[in-house]
């Protein structure tokens, strides 16, 4: 079997458009703002991408970047002003932070309302109970391209690989809304290949360059490679692309796959926030 390959382009220029056309029609434009702490590479490559993004849809966006010994209580700061400023109708804090920050407290301090990556406590309970507020930028991408598919994923033996709050574990909240019969594998997992070779549908999320063989998966399974892992300035997957494209049935590609739904996403619940802030005349 050689695997149709499923390029997010396609997937995410229709996601794109919707907003685009929405956002044209409202007289005040939804507002993004993106904070940069440090100086980690790949942060610098999204957040440019993002800010991008928004400039192309019509959304206003401003990137603040500060320097690696930002203080907390600083940051903390910042973001309740922003919280409080009626024109800014998202904020995301990138990831990683600098050690000294707690994550934590950044992500519980961001207004619910205005939490674009859907990282707040609040918002994942709501995901949790069936009741989405926004839905996170990465599981949500993937959800969107496994739509594209238009495979039926009721009663499918899911397999994620990584427990991330990013990724891990909300995409198993989504993936279990399909009915999908889900699983997630981690580090301290026992025979992780025995439960990988039973998947139907393959997430990773790990983190590492061609952690997922052909000899892993089972023939025709469907593959969706989240990993981003830059090694001497180029991309790779988590997924061994060339081996697996040949025994899978759905392939995605890193770069080109995932991480343009997550940015689309992104638009999605920018606009979201913004139409929240109108409702809720915060
Ligand atoms: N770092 C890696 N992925 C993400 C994301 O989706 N949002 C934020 N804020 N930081 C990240």
């Amino acid at each position: 079997m050689t695997a149709k390959i499923i390029y997010g382009k396609e997937v995410a220029n229709k996601i794109k458009e919707e907003v685009k056309s929405k956002v044209l029609m409202l007289e005040k434009k939804p507002a993004l703002t993106v904070i940069l702490v440090g100086e980690n590479a790949a942060s610098k490559v999204y957040v440019n991408n993002k800010h991008k993004m928004c400039k192309k849809l019509g959304i206003k966006s401003d990137i603040v970047v500060l320097p690696e010994d930002t203080t907390q209580a600083f940051l903390l700061d910042l973001i309740k002003k922003l919280n409080n400023d009626k024109n800014i109708s998202g904020i995301l804090v990138q990831l990683p932070l600098p050690k000294h920050i707690a994550e934590e407290a950044v992500i519980n301090t961001v207004h619910p309302l205005k939490d674009v990556d859907c990282f707040h406590p609040e918002n994942i309970g709501l995901m949790f109970a069936g009741q989405p507020r926004f839905l996170p930028c990465t599981p949500a991408g993937v959800m969107e391209i496994l739509k594209f598919t238009g495979v039926n994923l009721s009663g499918m033996n899911a397999v994620i690989i990584g427990r991330s709050n990013i990724v891990g574990k909300p995409q198993a909240i989504l993936l279990l809304e399909k009915h999908a019969t889900v699983t997630i594998v981690h580090s301290r997992t026992k025979n992780i290949a025995s439960i990988v070779k039973n998947a139907d549908l393959l997430v990773s999320a790990v983190g590492i360059k061609h952690f997922v063989r052909a000899e892993m998966v089972k023939e025709g399974v469907i593959v969706i490679d989240v990993g981003i892992n830059r090694i001497k300035e180029k991309l790779y997957g988590d997924v061994d692309f060339d081996e697996v494209v040949k025994k899978a049935s759905y392939l995605t590609p890193v770069p080109g796959g995932v991480g343009v739904m997550t940015i689309a996403v992104l638009m999605q619940n920018t606009l979201k926030a913004y139409e929240l802030q109108q409702t809720h005349n915060i």
